[in-house]
Protein backbone atom coordinates (compact mmCIF):
# COMPACT_ATOMS: atom_id res chain seq x y z
CA UNK A 1 0.00 0.00 0.00
CA UNK A 2 0.89 3.47 -1.29
CA UNK A 3 -0.29 7.01 -0.78
CA UNK A 4 -1.26 7.90 -4.00
CA UNK A 5 -2.23 11.43 -5.38
CA UNK A 6 -3.82 12.25 -8.66
CA UNK A 7 -4.42 15.44 -10.05
CA UNK A 8 -7.66 15.74 -11.62
CA UNK A 9 -7.27 19.80 -12.24
CA UNK A 10 -4.03 21.74 -12.08
CA UNK A 11 -6.03 25.08 -13.08
CA UNK A 12 -7.76 27.55 -10.62
CA UNK A 13 -10.89 28.83 -10.62
CA UNK A 14 -11.89 29.63 -14.30
CA UNK A 15 -9.87 26.43 -15.74
CA UNK A 16 -7.73 26.96 -18.96
CA UNK A 17 -9.37 28.28 -21.30
CA UNK A 18 -11.77 30.26 -19.40
CA UNK A 19 -14.82 30.65 -20.94
CA UNK A 20 -14.82 33.97 -21.74
CA UNK A 21 -10.84 34.63 -21.84
CA UNK A 22 -8.94 36.27 -24.78
CA UNK A 23 -5.78 36.03 -23.14
CA UNK A 24 -2.65 34.55 -24.82
CA UNK A 25 -2.92 31.76 -22.81
CA UNK A 26 -6.81 30.90 -22.92
CA UNK A 27 -6.16 31.64 -26.93
CA UNK A 28 -2.95 28.66 -26.88
CA UNK A 29 -5.40 26.15 -25.29
CA UNK A 30 -8.07 27.02 -27.34
CA UNK A 31 -5.87 25.93 -30.68
CA UNK A 32 -4.31 23.21 -29.00
CA UNK A 33 -0.95 24.63 -28.47
CA UNK A 34 -0.97 23.95 -25.18
CA UNK A 35 -2.85 21.68 -22.60
CA UNK A 36 -5.79 22.54 -21.47
CA UNK A 37 -5.98 22.59 -17.68
CA UNK A 38 -9.46 21.72 -15.23
CA UNK A 39 -9.83 23.13 -12.05
CA UNK A 40 -8.40 22.68 -8.50
CA UNK A 41 -8.59 19.10 -7.25
CA UNK A 42 -6.78 16.28 -6.02
CA UNK A 43 -7.81 12.80 -5.90
CA UNK A 44 -5.60 10.32 -3.09
CA UNK A 45 -5.85 7.25 -1.75
CA UNK A 46 -4.09 5.60 0.37
CA UNK A 47 -4.52 1.76 -0.77
CA UNK A 48 -5.24 2.25 -4.45
CA UNK A 49 -8.79 1.09 -3.89
CA UNK A 50 -10.37 3.62 -1.66
CA UNK A 51 -10.41 7.69 -2.82
CA UNK A 52 -11.15 10.71 -1.36
CA UNK A 53 -11.44 14.20 -3.64
CA UNK A 54 -10.12 17.24 -2.14
CA UNK A 55 -12.19 20.41 -3.40
CA UNK A 56 -15.04 19.63 -5.68
CA UNK A 57 -14.72 21.64 -9.05
CA UNK A 58 -17.24 22.46 -11.53
CA UNK A 59 -15.16 20.10 -14.11
CA UNK A 60 -15.58 17.43 -11.62
CA UNK A 61 -17.83 15.39 -13.85
CA UNK A 62 -15.43 15.56 -16.67
CA UNK A 63 -12.35 14.87 -14.01
CA UNK A 64 -14.36 11.21 -13.16
CA UNK A 65 -14.38 10.86 -16.62
CA UNK A 66 -11.03 10.82 -17.50
CA UNK A 67 -9.33 8.68 -14.02
CA UNK A 68 -10.64 5.15 -14.08
CA UNK A 69 -9.69 4.43 -10.65
CA UNK A 70 -12.62 6.43 -10.09
CA UNK A 71 -15.29 4.85 -12.33
CA UNK A 72 -17.80 2.92 -11.19
CA UNK A 73 -17.39 -0.39 -9.65
CA UNK A 74 -20.87 -1.18 -9.44
CA UNK A 75 -24.84 -0.01 -10.52
CA UNK A 76 -24.98 3.37 -9.19
CA UNK A 77 -21.65 2.95 -6.57
CA UNK A 78 -18.13 4.47 -7.02
CA UNK A 79 -14.72 4.27 -5.22
CA UNK A 80 -15.33 7.27 -3.49
CA UNK A 81 -15.48 7.61 0.30
CA UNK A 82 -15.12 11.33 0.93
CA UNK A 83 -14.95 14.79 -0.40
CA UNK A 84 -12.98 17.13 1.91
CA UNK A 85 -13.19 20.97 1.21
CA UNK A 86 -10.28 23.33 2.10
CA UNK A 87 -12.30 26.50 1.42
CA UNK A 88 -15.66 27.72 0.70
CA UNK A 89 -14.06 29.10 -3.15
CA UNK A 90 -16.87 28.20 -5.74
CA UNK A 91 -14.03 26.56 -8.00
CA UNK A 92 -13.95 24.11 -4.74
CA UNK A 93 -17.42 23.69 -4.04
CA UNK A 94 -19.77 23.78 -6.92
CA UNK A 95 -18.47 20.38 -8.25
CA UNK A 96 -20.66 19.23 -4.94
CA UNK A 97 -23.88 19.62 -7.19
CA UNK A 98 -22.68 17.40 -9.70
CA UNK A 99 -22.24 14.57 -6.96
CA UNK A 100 -26.04 14.71 -6.07
CA UNK A 101 -26.98 11.65 -7.41
CA UNK A 102 -27.51 9.65 -4.43
CA UNK A 103 -24.03 8.38 -3.86
CA UNK A 104 -23.02 7.96 -0.44
CA UNK A 105 -19.82 9.71 0.86
CA UNK A 106 -18.93 12.08 3.69
CA UNK A 107 -18.55 15.64 3.20
CA UNK A 108 -15.53 16.89 5.10
CA UNK A 109 -14.54 20.16 6.12
CA UNK A 110 -14.13 22.81 9.02
CA UNK A 111 -17.05 23.80 11.25
CA UNK A 112 -16.77 27.31 9.12
CA UNK A 113 -16.85 25.97 6.02
CA UNK A 114 -19.72 23.66 6.74
CA UNK A 115 -21.54 27.01 8.03
CA UNK A 116 -20.82 28.65 4.31
CA UNK A 117 -22.71 25.84 2.33
CA UNK A 118 -25.56 25.74 5.19
CA UNK A 119 -26.20 28.91 3.97
CA UNK A 120 -26.53 28.01 0.66
CA UNK A 121 -29.40 26.26 0.06
CA UNK A 122 -28.44 24.22 -2.84
CA UNK A 123 -26.16 22.80 -0.95
CA UNK A 124 -29.15 20.60 0.39
CA UNK A 125 -29.36 18.66 -3.15
CA UNK A 126 -27.23 16.78 -1.81
CA UNK A 127 -29.70 14.29 0.16
CA UNK A 128 -28.43 13.98 3.73
CA UNK A 129 -29.38 10.46 4.34
CA UNK A 130 -26.78 9.50 2.02
CA UNK A 131 -24.34 12.22 2.10
CA UNK A 132 -22.68 12.81 5.98
CA UNK A 133 -21.49 16.56 6.91
CA UNK A 134 -19.05 15.83 8.64
CA UNK A 135 -17.53 18.47 10.89
CA UNK A 136 -13.33 17.97 10.98
CA UNK A 137 -11.68 19.97 14.57
CA UNK A 138 -8.03 21.76 13.03
CA UNK A 139 -5.06 19.52 13.80
CA UNK A 140 -7.21 16.96 14.65
CA UNK A 141 -6.62 13.48 12.51
CA UNK A 142 -8.93 11.95 10.97
CA UNK A 143 -9.64 8.64 8.54
CA UNK A 144 -10.51 10.38 5.37
CA UNK A 145 -10.40 7.23 3.90
CA UNK A 146 -9.62 3.07 4.82
CA UNK A 147 -6.12 3.58 5.23
CA UNK A 148 -5.49 7.18 5.17
CA UNK A 149 -5.63 9.51 7.57
CA UNK A 150 -5.39 13.53 6.86
CA UNK A 151 -5.25 16.37 9.33
CA UNK A 152 -6.53 20.00 8.49
CA UNK A 153 -4.42 23.12 9.15
CA UNK A 154 -4.82 27.09 8.99
CA UNK A 155 -3.86 28.56 5.93
CA UNK A 156 -3.73 32.68 5.92
CA UNK A 157 -6.47 33.30 3.37
CA UNK A 158 -9.83 35.14 3.19
CA UNK A 159 -13.98 34.05 3.28
CA UNK A 160 -14.88 33.33 -0.10
CA UNK A 161 -15.31 35.78 -3.07
CA UNK A 162 -19.41 36.18 -3.04
CA UNK A 163 -19.17 36.09 0.86
CA UNK A 164 -17.11 39.37 1.13
CA UNK A 165 -17.82 42.32 2.69
CA UNK A 166 -17.25 46.57 2.41
CA UNK A 167 -13.56 45.63 3.75
CA UNK A 168 -11.80 41.89 2.85
CA UNK A 169 -8.61 40.75 5.95
CA UNK A 170 -6.26 38.90 3.50
CA UNK A 171 -4.57 37.35 5.69
CA UNK A 172 -7.11 35.28 8.08
CA UNK A 173 -6.21 32.78 10.15
CA UNK A 174 -8.90 30.00 11.21
CA UNK A 175 -11.63 27.89 9.79
CA UNK A 176 -11.99 29.61 6.55
CA UNK A 177 -9.13 28.55 4.77
CA UNK A 178 -7.14 25.36 5.60
CA UNK A 179 -4.05 22.85 4.20
CA UNK A 180 -4.08 18.88 4.40
CA UNK A 181 -1.81 16.45 5.67
CA UNK A 182 -2.27 13.49 4.33
CA UNK A 183 -0.62 10.56 5.75
CA UNK A 184 -0.84 6.60 4.97
CA UNK A 185 1.32 3.53 4.81
CA UNK A 186 3.94 5.60 6.94
CA UNK A 187 3.97 8.61 3.84
CA UNK A 188 3.11 12.18 3.84
CA UNK A 189 1.84 14.65 1.49
CA UNK A 190 0.58 17.98 2.27
CA UNK A 191 -2.08 19.95 -0.12
CA UNK A 192 -2.36 24.03 0.16
CA UNK A 193 -4.46 25.30 -3.22
CA UNK A 194 -4.66 28.29 -1.41
CA UNK A 195 -2.25 30.54 0.53
CA UNK A 196 -2.16 34.73 0.96
CA UNK A 197 1.17 33.93 2.96
CA UNK A 198 4.04 31.64 3.92
CA UNK A 199 4.16 31.98 7.81
CA UNK A 200 6.54 31.01 10.31
CA UNK A 201 4.05 28.63 11.53
CA UNK A 202 3.65 26.88 7.91
CA UNK A 203 7.18 26.70 7.39
CA UNK A 204 8.22 24.71 10.46
CA UNK A 205 5.11 22.44 9.08
CA UNK A 206 6.74 21.70 5.71
CA UNK A 207 10.31 21.86 6.68
CA UNK A 208 11.63 18.57 4.76
CA UNK A 209 8.09 17.23 3.92
CA UNK A 210 8.32 14.54 0.79
CA UNK A 211 5.54 16.35 -0.91
CA UNK A 212 3.97 19.44 -1.17
CA UNK A 213 1.19 20.65 -3.57
CA UNK A 214 1.01 24.14 -2.90
CA UNK A 215 -0.73 27.56 -4.31
CA UNK A 216 0.50 28.24 -8.22
CA UNK A 217 -2.07 30.60 -8.76
CA UNK A 218 0.01 33.63 -10.40
CA UNK A 219 3.44 33.88 -11.14
CA UNK A 220 3.75 37.97 -10.44
CA UNK A 221 1.24 39.41 -8.09
CA UNK A 222 0.38 41.91 -10.57
CA UNK A 223 -0.12 39.92 -13.84
CA UNK A 224 -3.88 40.01 -14.17
CA UNK A 225 -3.84 43.96 -13.66
CA UNK A 226 -0.88 43.98 -16.48
CA UNK A 227 -2.37 41.39 -18.92
CA UNK A 228 -5.59 44.09 -18.79
CA UNK A 229 -7.71 41.44 -17.60
CA UNK A 230 -8.86 42.85 -14.09
CA UNK A 231 -8.02 45.53 -10.94
CA UNK A 232 -6.97 42.76 -8.39
CA UNK A 233 -3.30 41.76 -7.21
CA UNK A 234 -3.02 38.38 -6.08
CA UNK A 235 -2.56 39.45 -2.31
CA UNK A 236 -6.09 40.57 -2.92
CA UNK A 237 -7.47 37.03 -4.13
CA UNK A 238 -5.69 35.58 -1.14
CA UNK A 239 -2.46 34.08 -2.95
CA UNK A 240 0.58 34.63 -2.93
CA UNK A 241 2.85 34.57 -6.22
CA UNK A 242 5.37 32.59 -7.58
CA UNK A 243 8.66 34.67 -8.07
CA UNK A 244 9.55 37.73 -6.54
CA UNK A 245 10.94 38.40 -2.92
CA UNK A 246 7.81 37.52 -1.09
CA UNK A 247 7.15 34.65 -3.70
CA UNK A 248 6.88 31.22 -2.96
CA UNK A 249 10.03 30.11 -4.94
CA UNK A 250 11.85 31.90 -2.38
CA UNK A 251 9.89 31.08 0.33
CA UNK A 252 10.44 27.35 -0.18
CA UNK A 253 14.13 27.78 -0.34
CA UNK A 254 16.06 26.16 2.26
CA UNK A 255 12.82 24.08 3.36
CA UNK A 256 14.29 20.90 2.33
CA UNK A 257 10.53 19.77 0.73
CA UNK A 258 11.73 16.91 -1.36
CA UNK A 259 9.01 17.53 -4.18
CA UNK A 260 6.95 20.67 -4.39
CA UNK A 261 4.62 20.86 -7.14
CA UNK A 262 2.53 23.87 -8.50
CA UNK A 263 -1.34 23.58 -8.35
CA UNK A 264 -4.27 25.82 -8.85
CA UNK A 265 -2.90 27.83 -11.61
CA UNK A 266 -4.51 30.86 -12.80
CA UNK A 267 -4.51 30.70 -17.01
CA UNK A 268 -2.95 33.85 -17.15
CA UNK A 269 -0.02 32.53 -15.11
CA UNK A 270 2.90 32.15 -18.14
CA UNK A 271 4.13 28.70 -16.14
CA UNK A 272 1.07 27.13 -18.49
CA UNK A 273 3.25 27.31 -21.26
CA UNK A 274 5.91 24.57 -21.75
CA UNK A 275 7.88 26.63 -23.56
CA UNK A 276 7.76 29.91 -21.32
CA UNK A 277 11.29 31.20 -19.50
CA UNK A 278 8.83 31.83 -16.04
CA UNK A 279 8.50 27.51 -16.60
CA UNK A 280 12.08 27.18 -16.72
CA UNK A 281 12.99 29.14 -13.95
CA UNK A 282 10.51 27.48 -11.63
CA UNK A 283 11.79 24.30 -12.55
CA UNK A 284 15.36 24.80 -12.25
CA UNK A 285 14.26 26.06 -8.90
CA UNK A 286 13.06 22.13 -8.24
CA UNK A 287 9.33 22.87 -8.64
CA UNK A 288 7.18 20.65 -11.01
CA UNK A 289 4.07 22.28 -12.81
CA UNK A 290 1.01 20.21 -11.57
CA UNK A 291 -0.19 19.07 -15.26
CA UNK A 292 -4.46 17.21 -15.10
CA UNK A 293 -4.15 14.00 -14.61
CA UNK A 294 -0.63 14.01 -13.16
CA UNK A 295 -0.07 11.28 -11.02
CA UNK A 296 2.42 11.97 -7.75
CA UNK A 297 3.71 9.82 -5.22
CA UNK A 298 5.91 11.40 -2.37
C1 LIG B 1 -9.69 32.03 -5.69
O1 LIG B 1 -9.00 31.02 -5.67
O2 LIG B 1 -9.21 33.15 -5.44
C2 LIG B 1 -11.14 31.91 -5.97
O3 LIG B 1 -11.41 30.65 -6.49
C3 LIG B 1 -11.65 33.00 -6.82
C4 LIG B 1 -13.06 32.77 -7.25
O4 LIG B 1 -13.90 32.36 -6.43
O5 LIG B 1 -13.37 32.98 -8.43
MN1 LIG C 1 -9.65 29.21 -6.48
ZN1 LIG D 1 -7.21 33.64 -20.00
Amino acid sequence: MALRARILGAAAGGGLPQWNCGCGNCNLARRGAIPPQTQSSLAVSGNGTDWAILNASPDIRQQMAATPDLHPTDLRRVPLCSVLVTNGDIDHVAGLLTLREMQPFALCATAGIHDVLRANPIFEALNAEVVTRRTVALERPFDLAPDLTATLFPVPGKVPLYMEGETVETGLVGEQTVGVHLRAAGQDAFYIPGCAHLSDDLRARLRGAALVLFDGTLWSDDEMIRAGLGRKTGKRMGHMSMSGPDGSIAAFEGLDVAQAVFVHMNNTNPVLRPDSAERAQAEAAGWTIGQDGMEIAP
